[in-house]
């Protein structure tokens, strides 16, 4: 089995990776990866170590780069980690999420097409189901919900999936999507709520919250994510879409005051800032799909896996300089200064 990883330099993409290594130590794994401000190449030093693993540095958007790089590695099975994830990103500058989210994945596919290729999985989110109402805890994102973005990111993401399941319906391409909830764990980019929280609150910064903190995100660990994804392209059935989620809903305020408590920092670190535009309320996975048919469930408890979390990026303070140095700085303020 060759299978090519796209976006392999990132959070859930490097899990993958990792996980692969460790569970599946006879495959052979090409990463394909622009390295974009989201990446450090140091996340892959411990994988680039093994013969099994190849690291081409393109952009799915290159064609060219990206047909040569089948031509020569002729994969098996393609995984699209590659995106632009950042939703607040997305409202500044929406298209480059539509140019590497929508058309990298098409030139990706058509690669596949081009070449053989047997399998294509599309790593999708959960977003693209819009938001639920907080006072409807019954109300859960099935597969069958209908798409109803509310952000660049969600919107290009939306088609996305659909532009995959267009291509099985026309072109036969044999392909897979699934719908996960917010990651977290080690490598993710301290851009989004867990890992900005954990370095604000070490760097006894202000924490911020957007809005009154009571939003509703589903948490999964990034391995339960990694491990669901493994058991779609072993179990299941092509041309279908599986969503992946934990049962885990906690308001923001709750994931803050967590991290506050696991690191002994005080709550006057919380500073309330203008809430996202467009901001979903709530977010929450039915992931009885692939329960019962692929029976896959989540195996890390949230108390275990915060906590797991909270160690890993005290104990990885290097790899989180890399990622806060240069243009976050900038971003930083752009996004937080005076908001
Ligand atoms: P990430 O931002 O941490 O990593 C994205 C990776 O893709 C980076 O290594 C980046 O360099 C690479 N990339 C970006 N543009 C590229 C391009 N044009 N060509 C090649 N590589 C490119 O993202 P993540 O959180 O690991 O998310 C991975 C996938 O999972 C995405 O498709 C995302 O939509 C999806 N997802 C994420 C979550 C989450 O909670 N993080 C939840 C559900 C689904
Ligand atoms: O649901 C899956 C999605 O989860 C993925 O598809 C996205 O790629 C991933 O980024 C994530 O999207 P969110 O927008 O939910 O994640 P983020 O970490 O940006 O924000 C989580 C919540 O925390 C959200 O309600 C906004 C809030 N927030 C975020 C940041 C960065 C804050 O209150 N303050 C912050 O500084």
């Amino acid at each position: 089995m060759k299978i090519l990883v796209t976006g392999g330099a990132g959070f859930i993409g490097s899990n993958f990776i990792y996980l692969l290594l460790r569970e599946r130590p006879e495959w052979e794994i090409v990463c394909v990866d622009a390295l974009t401000y989201a990446a450090n190449i140091h996340t892959l030093n411990e994988a680039a170590k093994s013969e099994k693993f190849t690291f081409y540095k393109e952009d799915i958007r290159n064609r060219d780069g990206i047909y040569a790089i089948f031509d020569k590695e002729q994969p098996d099975t393609v995984v699209n980690f590659a995106a632009e994830t950042h939703v607040d990103r997305s409202i500044e500058n929406p298209g480059i999420f539509l140019e590497t989210n929508v058309l990298g994945t098409a030139v990706l596919m058509d690669a596949c097409l081009k070449y053989g290729v047997e399998r294509f999985h599309q790593v999708g989110t959960d977003e693209v189901y819009g938001d639920l109402p907080l006072d409807r805890p019954d109300l859960l994102f099935r597969e069958d919900t209908p798409i109803h973005t509310s952000s660049p990111y969600s919107a290009s993401k939306a088609g996305a999936d659909l532009l995959v399941l267009a291509y099985f319906r026309t072109f036969g391409l044999q392909v897979t999507v699934s719908r996960c909830s917010n990651n977290y764990g080690p490598y993710q980019f301290p851009e989004k709520l867990i890992p900005l929280m954990i370095n604000n609150a070490t760097h006894g910064k202000p924490l911020p919250v957007y809005g009154n903190g009571l939003n509703v995100r589903d948490w999964l660990y990034v391995e339960d994510h990694c491990r669901g994804i493994l058991a779609i392209l072993e179990k299941g059935k092509t041309g279908e879409v599986y969503n992946l989620g934990g049962h885990n809903e906690k308001t923001n305020i709750e994931i803050v005051r967590t991290i506050l408590r696991e690191l002994g920092r005080p709550e006057s670190l919380i500073t309330y800032v203008g809430d996202r535009k467009g901001h979903d309320r709530r977010y929450a996975i039915d992931p009885s799909k692939a329960n019962r048919e692929l029976g896959w469930q989540p195996t890390v408890m949230f108390a275990d896996g915060i906590r797991m979390t909270i160690r890993w990026y005290t104990e990885h303070t290097g790899w989180l300089d890399e990622c806060t140095s240069g243009d976050y700085v900038n971003y930083y303020a752009r996004m937080y200064s005076g908001r």
